[in-house]
Formats: structure tokens, C-alpha cells, sequence
């Protein structure tokens, strides 16, 4: 990381330490497309702010993405932060804005990150649209990554196995997957969708890989959930559009809600 986007982040912390009163936060929940619906099951709202009253934040820029982060108290004296939406590398602005959050909440005290999105499924034998589905690991096909320079990072577990574990201790019905992250902002061809499924990816996506990997740069344990909200292009025949991943996220509020709420109480 160059030492601005640390100064930033850390000037960031400072800020949200100021505007909330608290002075160390546990977790930060980025909400992706589809679970913003399901930020009040996380914890008691104690502040909210636009993202823009921080520094180094991007304001929103798509339908589903408030801009919003809350400061939630998860347990009597225990603070988490909700990211009520995210930066895309699709919006243009380059990485730093898109992982700007995860670092300023590591700087502010964060040790666990959980990365929410809503996918594409590669997998529609097994898969079921509205179905939550922990990630294993991820195949980074952004062409980008937060990092620059000679630190050569090990990726071998960016998904904690020990939050996963916990995260079926929650539902046991969890499935697991390979999340494949494109830059976006168009959907996959029915080609590409076919070519993921041979590279060994059961979802698909346009954020969260390179969250984690600045999250673990920043010694932080990554859990990864990502909501089915369609099957990939061609599976089934059907036009993706973004209205359809909102609806689902909508529909599946009550159990998202309840898994991230106690995933977040075992933490
Ligand atoms: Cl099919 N692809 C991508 N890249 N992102 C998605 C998706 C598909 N469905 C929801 N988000």
C-alpha cells in the first residue's frame, strides 16, 4: 500500500472515531448488492454517516449502493461497522477507492472483515437463486489489485476456514465456492460464463476479491458471502439485469439478516 492510502485510512479512522464517539470497532460488513436490506438485523444503529464526511471516499454511484456507513453496537460495549453499499472498480476511479473502506476500518481497530455481494451462480444444478453461499477462495480476473510494488502477499487462505467453520455453525446448510471476480460493469457472455465453470468458479462477481486481499495485506480475517441472485449468462436462458439481483436481495432480507446477525454474535 503506498503510504498515502495508509495515512488516508488512518486519517479516515480518526474521523469516524470523532463523528461516533466510539473508540475501537471489532468488524466491519461491507453489504453488497442484495443485503443492504439486511443491515438493521446486525446490531443497534448508534450513528450513521454518508461515507462522504470521511476522507478518501468516493460518493455513491449506483442503485443499491447508499453510500452509508453505520456504527452498530453488536453486543453490550462491542462496535461493528456496516459499509451500506461499496466502490466498484467499474466506476473508474481506480482501486484505492474501492478498498478504502476495508483499510480504514482495520484502522480503526477492525480484526474481522465480512464481505458481502450478490453473484452470478456457475453452478444452477446445485444452486439455488436466493441462496447464500460462503467463499472459499477466489479467482481475481479484475486485471487489478490493491497492492503495488515488490510485497509479494500469501493468498493461500484469504477466506478464513475458521470463520467459515463458524459461519455453519450458524446454518449448517451453507454451501461453499469459488468466487470469480470480472471488473464489470457488463455481465459475462454465455462464452465467459462457460469458460468460468471450467476454470474451477461456481460464482461470479464484480467486487470483493480485491477487498479481501487488501483486508488480509491489512491483517485482518476475511469471511466472503455471496447471495445467488441469477444463474450466469446461458445457463437458463434468461437476460440478467440489476433490478432482478435487488428484488432477491429484498426477498431473502429476514434470513441474511439473521445469518450475518449471529455469524457477527459468535465473532
Ligand atoms: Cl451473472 N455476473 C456478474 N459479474 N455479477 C453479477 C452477476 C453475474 N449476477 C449478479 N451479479
Amino acid at each position: 500500500m503506498s503510504r498515502d492510502a495508509y495515512e488516508l485510512a488512518a486519517e479516515a479512522a480518526r474521523r469516524l472515531r470523532e463523528l461516533s464517539g466510539v473508540a475501537a470497532f471489532e468488524v466491519a460488513l461491507v453489504l453488497g448488492s442484495g443485503w443492504v436490506p439486511a443491515a438493521d438485523a446486525v446490531g443497534r444503529g448508534v450513528a450513521e454517516f454518508s461515507v462522504t464526511e470521511l476522507p478518501g471516499f468516493a460518493p455513491p454511484g449506483v442503485a443499491g449502493h447508499s453510500g452509508r456507513v453505520r456504527v452498530v453496537e453488536t453486543a453490550p460495549g462491542r462496535f461493528g461497522l456496516v459499509f451500506l453499499g461499496r466502490t466498484h472498480l467499474y466506476e473508474g476511479r481506480g482501486v484505492e477507492p474501492v478498498v478504502h473502506g476495508v483499510r480504514t476500518a482495520v484502522a480503526a481497530g477492525v480484526s474481522t472483515v465480512v464481505l458481502t455481494n450478490a453473484a452470478g451462480g456457475l453452478r444452477p444444478e446445485t444452486q439455488d437463486v436466493g441462496e447464500p453461499v460462503l467463499i472459499s477462495d477466489h479467482i481475481n480476473l479484475t486485471g487489478a489489485n490493491p497492492i503495488t510494488g515488490a510485497t509479494f502477499i500469501d493468498l493461500t487462505e484469504v477466506y478464513s476456514r475458521r470463520l467459515r467453520d463458524l459461519a455453519r455453525e450458524v446454518d449448517p446448510s451453507l454451501a461453499e465456492g469459488v468466487y470469480v471476480a470480472f471488473r464489470g460493469p457488463t455481465y459475462e457472455t454465455p462464452a465467459e460464463i462457460r469458460m468460468l465453470r471450467t476454470l474451477g468458479g461456481d460464482l461470479v462477481g464484480m467486487s470483493t476479491v480485491l477487498e479481501a486481499i487488501a483486508a488480509r495485506e491489512a491483517g485482518a480475517e476475511v469471511l466472503g458471502v455471496s447471495l445467488v441472485t441469477n444463474p450466469g449468462a446461458g445457463l437458463v436462458g434468461e437476460p440478467l439485469n440489476h433490478e432482478e439481483v435487488l428484488a432477491v436481495g429484498r426477498s431473502t432480507a429476514a434470513r441474511m439478516g439473521v445469518l450475518l446477525g449471529k455469524v457477527v454474535g459468535k465473532l
